[in-house]
């Protein structure tokens, strides 16, 4: 019987994940479909209900529902809930879990470009469902962290959760200051730049070879990366943890390892 998969969010029309998902079901001629719904935060309820109801066996959770999406679920994974996000949902006969593959996905994609982690400071720029799983991610690899969003209380709120979890955490407000010099990361996790809009805030004054991700991954550079490049630091965008993000939730449905390589190839493809 043919599976299907799906990724809910709002915006949507920039996915990559069906391209990337059905490249891999191709790659090991899967019966499976993934599909792109648009769905507006008052009708995330109705579009679980549905996505159970139609025997959907899993789906992916994007902006800007991944924290709204855990009153719909029935359970959550470890690593859902020490983010307090979701971004997976597996529907185990009616049930559905909810996991978070972000953080992981978001090592996967860095570890190459990252020499030690205990100690070092990473910024994290947002305090949003996708800011949550990574932020969760670093903490748990001994980072301290800096939380600077554009409303300053949900970085204290998500602050608040990582130190319960263990973190050395400080949380602010979305503005330049003493943390441009001390940062060894600086994730940006937030929307701005998916349509190549200028980032509110200057990176003047960052260090000569601190690491900059974006999570957007399209455009394949953002106005936020083109700052950093320029200022000497190293950049990446976010189609490595896009990558990796994807091939843990599709393990987490299927139980099987996901065909990285088809996986890639689709999106490298895309890229050209
Ligand atoms: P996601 O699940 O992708 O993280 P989200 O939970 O809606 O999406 O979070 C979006 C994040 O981007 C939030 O941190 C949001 O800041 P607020 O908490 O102040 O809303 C941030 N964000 C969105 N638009 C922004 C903008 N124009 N400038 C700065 N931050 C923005």
């Amino acid at each position: 019987m043919e599976s299907y998969y799906a990724v809910i969010g709002d915006p949507i029309d920039h996915s990559l994940s069906p391209l990337m998902h059905t490249a891999g079901y191709r790659a090991l001629g899967l019966e499976a479909k993934y599909l792109r719904f648009r769905v507006s935060r008052d009708q995330l309820k109705d579009a679980a209900i549905g996505l159970r109801s139609l025997g959907f066996a899993g789906w992916n959770v994007t902006i800007p529902h991944k924290e709204a999406i855990i009153s719909y679920l029935d359970e959550l994974t470890p690593a859902a809930v020490a983010a307090g996000a979701v971004n997976t949902v597996k529907n185990s006969e009616g049930r559905l879990i909810g996991h978070n593959t972000d953080g992981e996905g978001f090592i996967r994609a860095v570890s190459e470009s990252v020499s030690s982690w205990q100690g070092k400071t990473a910024v994290i720029l947002g305090a949003g469902g996708a800011a949550r799983g990574i932020a969760q991610a670093l903490n748990e690899k001994g980072m301290r962290l800096i939380i600077l969003n554009r409303t300053a209380g949900k970085a204290e709120e998500l602050a608040r959760l990582l130190r319960q979890n263990g973190g050395e955490v400080c949380a602010g407000k979305l503005a330049a200051g003493p943390w441009l010099s001390e940062a060894d990361l600086v994730v940006q996790t937030t929307p701005v730049g998916l349509g190549g809009e200028p980032y509110p805030l200057s990176l003047q004054g960052i260090r000569e070879g601190t690491l900059a991700v974006d999570i957007i991954y399209k455009p394949w550079q953002t106005p936020f990366l083109r700052e950093a490049e320029n200022l000497g630091c190293r950049t990446m965008n976010g189609l490595a943890m896009f990558l990796h993000q994807g091939a843990l939730a599709w393990e987490f449905w299927r139980g099987e390892q996901a065909p990285l390589p088809a996986m890639r190839a689709a999106l490298a493809e895309e890229k050209a």
